[in-house]
């Protein structure tokens, strides 16, 4: 197949940024994608967009695009040497445009992209359930997450959408965060305890193991060496101290960013004091560069690199260290559900996608549908 016309615009996503949708036609297919931005975007990420969406957008329809027509793309290895071409423009225009670029490329190749990589397995749900952090007023902690532990999806998902309804009542919230998730007013020990027993009680009701977990995202609110709490200040140990506290009062078994980007040496030492999974997010940036064998998983934001070739360079990187990956959404979300297809076609364990508000229906759904094709074939 030969491209015949390239073309981005401006979209809005969930939180209101914009960002950028690619259609691309060859002689015999067409394929449209957008791609997502993030409000807590960590230091070591690639810029979504160099100046304004608007303008990075321009310089791509005027300078990438051209550069595209008549070229072949038949197969995943073009989808990657033509972005491997156009991975200079990313310090213009950012990685978000790039990104997007290629996923509309995969859509080309196969509206199932999961079929596209070789891989077939249906991941885990880790679903944020109560949000504060950057992405709400509320707790400290970024997210509160359920993680239902069925391979089922229909069942996880129903897991989910039940907890997240009944967190909600016992919250009495009225609000939710940029992810759909609730807004508590609580503080993040009691935030947990509301999450531990409405978790246990959906648990018992439906026979699905839930395993609890959080993103700390403490980047946001390290300031001067010190994590700041509403209620305390606490240094680099005293932190590990407070997380392994938490990890044992409530079974955690799974908790992103705890320490700040940078500390490489703190993750390595919390996850030595714990079986539960420590996950980097801001820290590694989905940049294998900076991924260190210090701690069980790591958080894969495509638009974190703005590049496919490296997301995949980013897995393999994981799987030789024998560490899990968990493949995200952001909190400006758009309405395309691919981050179902590549966590499914990717073979990623889990997937971080919540339950509440139409861009993240769309990659549950997805998920649910590949599912069904999947269980019946
Ligand atoms: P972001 O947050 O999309 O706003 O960066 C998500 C996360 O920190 O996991
Ligand atoms: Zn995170």
């Amino acid at each position: 197949m030969r491209i015949v016309s390239v073309h981005a615009r401006e979209i809005m996503a969930s939180s209101g940024t914009p960002t950028a949708e690619i259609e691309v036609k060859t002689n015999r297919s067409s394929g449209r994608a957008s791609v997502p931005t993030g409000t807590s975007t960590g230091k070591y990420e690639v810029n979504a967009f160099v100046g304004s969406a608007a303008d990075s957008i321009k310089t791509f329809n005027s300078e990438v695009g051209p550069t595209l027509l008549g070229a072949e793309v038949n197969k995943l290895g073009d989808v990657l040497s033509i972005e491997k071409k156009v991975e200079k423009f990313i310090p213009k225009i950012g990685g978000n445009p790039i990104l997007c670029l290629s996923y509309a490329l995969l859509r080309n190749l196969n509206k199932d992209v999961y079929k596209i990589f070789g891989g077939l397995s249906i991941p885990y749900q880790v679903c944020n359930i109560i949000g504060g952090g950057r992405h709400a007023e509320g707790t400290e902690f970024q997210e509160f997450h359920v993680i239902p532990m069925t391979k089922d999806y229909p069942r996880s998902m129903d897991a989910s959408k039940r907890i997240h309804s009944l967190v909600g009542e016992r919250l009495k919230s009225k609000r939710v965060g940029l992810e759909g998730a609730w807004v508590s007013t609580l503080g993040n020990r009691k935030s947990l305890e509301v999450l531990h027993e409405v978790a246990k009680s959906v648990s018992d009701e439906t026979g699905v193991r839930i395993n609890l977990g959080l993103d700390v995202a403490a980047s946001e609110f390290y300031k001067d060496e010190k994590y700041l709490y509403r209620d305390k200040k606490l240094n680099g140990d005293e932190q590990i101290e407070f997380i392994l506290d938490l990890i044992k009062r409530f079974n955690l078994h799974y908790v992103e960013d705890p320490l700040h980007e940078d500390d490489f040496k703190g993750f390595a030492e919390l996850q030595k004091k714990t079986k539960c999974m420590v996950i980097g997010d801001d820290l590694f940036a989905t940049n294998a560069s900076r991924l260190r064998p210090i701690c069980k998983g790591a958080i894969v934001k495509p638009n974190q690199i703005g590049m496919l070739h490296k997301v995949i360079e980013f897995l393999q990187a994981l799987g030789e260290h024998g560490m899990t990956p968990i493949i995200s959404h952001r909190s400006g979300e758009t309405n395309d559900s691919i981050l179902a297809d590549l966590a499914v076609g990717l073979e990623t364990p889990y997937i971080k996608v919540s339950a509440f508000g139409a861009e993240r229906i769309a990659k549950m759904e997805r998920l649910k549908e590949i599912y069904e094709t999947v269980k019946q074939s």
